[in-house]
């Protein structure tokens, strides 16, 4: 199935199985998906390499500005982040950089150009995107909207279940604090909180395996 000029959000808290269900359900439509919240973790990785203080919002934000942040297609197809054209994918997932991210999240300059950057990527092309501010800001127009949500401790389970097969040790009880404070963070910010755009579609995920969650969003795609 091949569609042109094709655009589908997916929005949604930490954990809820947004990327998985971005990747997949990109796969079965042959469209790309485009991860922003590999955007702003890139740039929250060079800031920590760096030592540059996140909560210094200048300094973050100069600092976005002299580095590009791009994608690189794979040869499954898949679309892996760049950071000043080093392949970042696998870097950016650690807990630290996933703890930091709310930084470059709530700076209003870097948002901009975030956002200016993943209207860019998608302009010639058909996407999934996943974010938080995918279906409210970024592409108010798109085809289809989706809010995908869970259960905290169903999105604890899971987050637990990806870093353990990861080979990251954490703390349950741990990991459901840091999400909630994420969560606090995602919906409390300023510009681009985590918000349901009036016209999503809510996908409650909790008890659906990935296949099921795809299946159930794919009920309301017209190709
Ligand atoms: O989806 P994720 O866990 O990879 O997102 C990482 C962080 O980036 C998280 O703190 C939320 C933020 N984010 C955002 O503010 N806007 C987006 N479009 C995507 C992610």
């Amino acid at each position: 199935m091949s569609i042109k000029h094709f655009m589908i959000t997916l929005d949604g808290p930490a954990g809820a199985g947004k990327s998985t269900v971005a990747r997949n359900l990109a796969k079965r439509l042959s469209i790309s998906y485009l991860d922003t919240g590999a955007m702003y973790r890139a740039l929250t990785l060079k800031a920590l390499r760096l030592k540059i203080k996140l909560d210094d919002e200048k300094a973050l934000t100069g600092l976005a500005r002299k580095t590009v942040i791009d994608f690189k297609e794979m040869p499954d197809g898949s679309l892996h982040v760049t950071l000043d054209g080093e392949d970042v994918a696998e870097a950016i997932r650690s807990i630290e950089v996933t703890n930091h991210t709310f930084h470059a999240a709530r700076t209003a300059a870097v948002r901009a150009m975030m956002v200016n950057a993943q209207r860019a990527i998608a302009r010639h092309r058909s996407f999934v995107t996943d974010g938080r501010d995918q279906g409210t800001v970024v592409f108010p127009k798109a085809d289809y909207k989706f809010y995908i949500d869970a259960d905290l401790r169903e999105r604890v389970h899971r987050r637990h279940r990806e870093l353990k097969e990861a080979g990251e040790a954490v703390d349950a009880a741990q990991l459901k604090k840091d999400m909630q404070e994420r969560d606090h963070k995602d919906f409390s910010r300023v510009v681009g909180p985590l918000k349901k755009a009036e016209d999503a579609i809510v996908i409650d995920s909790t008890g659906l395996n990935v296949q099921q969650t795809v299946d159930k969003v794919m009920t309301y795609i017209k190709t």
